[in-house]
């Protein structure tokens, strides 16, 4: 009876570490149900089926880390608090094999969504080819049956190869590229983008195409949207009904503001932006905007963040905004708070999102939970 006692305990002890939380504790140590911090930074949710996928980067420990040395980790939740390992969905190539995905490339910010014509899972995220720091600025698809995956890599690409965007003006298609020479920093451009022309430089193997997520709309239709142009310009594109490659349209917006890190939701007809400026792992004042279409235009509404720390997003970089089901008006912002110099020990900012008429408030919370 003593055996059988103590057996119980152990057992309801083990239960309990495993599927107890009840709250978000943004900044601290977040377990899934193996007792580990959960390894899926950069990330982005996708909801099907009464289930929440998390998929995001898997980092490693150190400044190395910060490389893709595994791949895309995937978590699965019914509350958004108790976190199930998946496993890794999408896995690198070995070293030295060549592959675009290769071991020690930089694979960032990985967001996958549903196509229902083709009943595949369709992931979409930011390719620096190995060994040329992030120069390459090319985007990566790899597809699924399940949510779970396995991935299966596709290709990677420059977005929209051969297209101008729909709102450049007609005398800068004709007029010449002017960045020869040019060195360009992460967060500066040495003139104005739209003098430079890279627009033109980038026309024939496809337009830059860094931090970005993805963002389907209820009719279906699923955009990229990616900072362009040396970072200095944010790219919105349509994606082909297969969500598999660029329509070759696609429009430029916040010329020269250097939008990093889109966060991209729909509410009650509008569509609004979260964004951060542009300072390597750094956090700085977040950005925000809403419009009333996914083309524009679209008006800045400023730091949705608000108290101390506001000014740093409360040490945090947008990645995501989730929409909770069943909570009309529900949104959680994401965020990664980096750590550059121990990679796996980036933690996340999940607060609340309210609204003051169009705009959007997000306040610091130890503690908070949805109900
Ligand atoms: C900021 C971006 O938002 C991150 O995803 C990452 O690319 C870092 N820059 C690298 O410095």
């Amino acid at each position: 009876m003593k055996v059988f006692c103590l057996l119980f305990l152990l057992l309801s002890a083990s239960a309990c570490t495993s599927s107890e939380l009840k709250s978000f504790t943004p900044g601290e140590v977040w377990r899934d149900n193996k007792g580990v911090h959960i390894n899926a930074h950069g990330g982005g949710i996708l909801y099907q089926n009464d289930v929440y996928y998390w998929y995001g980067e898997h980092k490693t420990e150190g400044q190395g880390g910060n490389t893709a040395n595994v791949g895309v980790h995937c978590y699965s939740s019914k509350d958004l608090y108790n976190w199930k390992d998946e496993g890794i969905v999408l896995s690198v190539m070995p070293e030295n094999s060549g592959h675009d995905i290769e071991k020690g490339c930089i694979l960032e910010r990985p967001k996958v969504i549903y196509n229902a014509k083709m009943k595949k899972y369709v992931m979409w995220f930011h390719l620096e080819p190995k060994g040329i720091g992030y120069r390459g600025a090319k985007s990566g698809v790899a597809v699924a049956e399940k949510p779970v995956g396995p991935f299966t890599f596709v290709k990677s690409l420059r977005p929209n190869a051969g297209h101008f965007p729909m709102n450049y003006p007609e005398e800068m298609k004709n007029a010449p590229d002017r960045t020869e020479g040019l060195k360009f920093g992460g967060g500066s451009v040495p003139k104005h983008p739209d003098l430079l022309n890279i627009v033109k430089r980038d026309f024939e193997g496809g337009q830059m195409a860094r931090d970005m997520t993805l963002f389907v709309d209820d009719d279906g239709k699923a955009y990229h949207i990616c900072a362009s142009e040396e970072n200095s310009t944010l790219h919105i594109s349509l994606l082909t009904d297969d969500y598999l490659s660029h329509s070759g349209v696609y429009g430029r917006f916040f010329v020269g503001r250097f939008m990093e890190a889109p966060a991209m939701f729909k509410k009650d007809g509008k569509y609004y932006l979260i964004m951060s400026g542009c300072t390597g792992w750094t956090p700085n004042a977040g950005r925000s905007a809403v419009a009333p279409s996914v083309f524009g235009p679209w008006t800045e509404l400023g730091n949705p963040f608000v108290g101390e720390d506001s000014e740093l997003s409360f040490h945090s970089q947008s990645t995501y905004v989730l929409p909770v089901q069943g909570k009309k008006n529900g949104f959680i912002y994401m965020g990664d708070r980096w750590n550059p110099s121990n990679a796996i020990d980036g933690r996340y900012i999940w607060l609340p999102i309210r609204f003051e008429d169009d705009r959007i408030i997000i306040n610091w919370m130890d503690e908070w939970s949805i109900e």
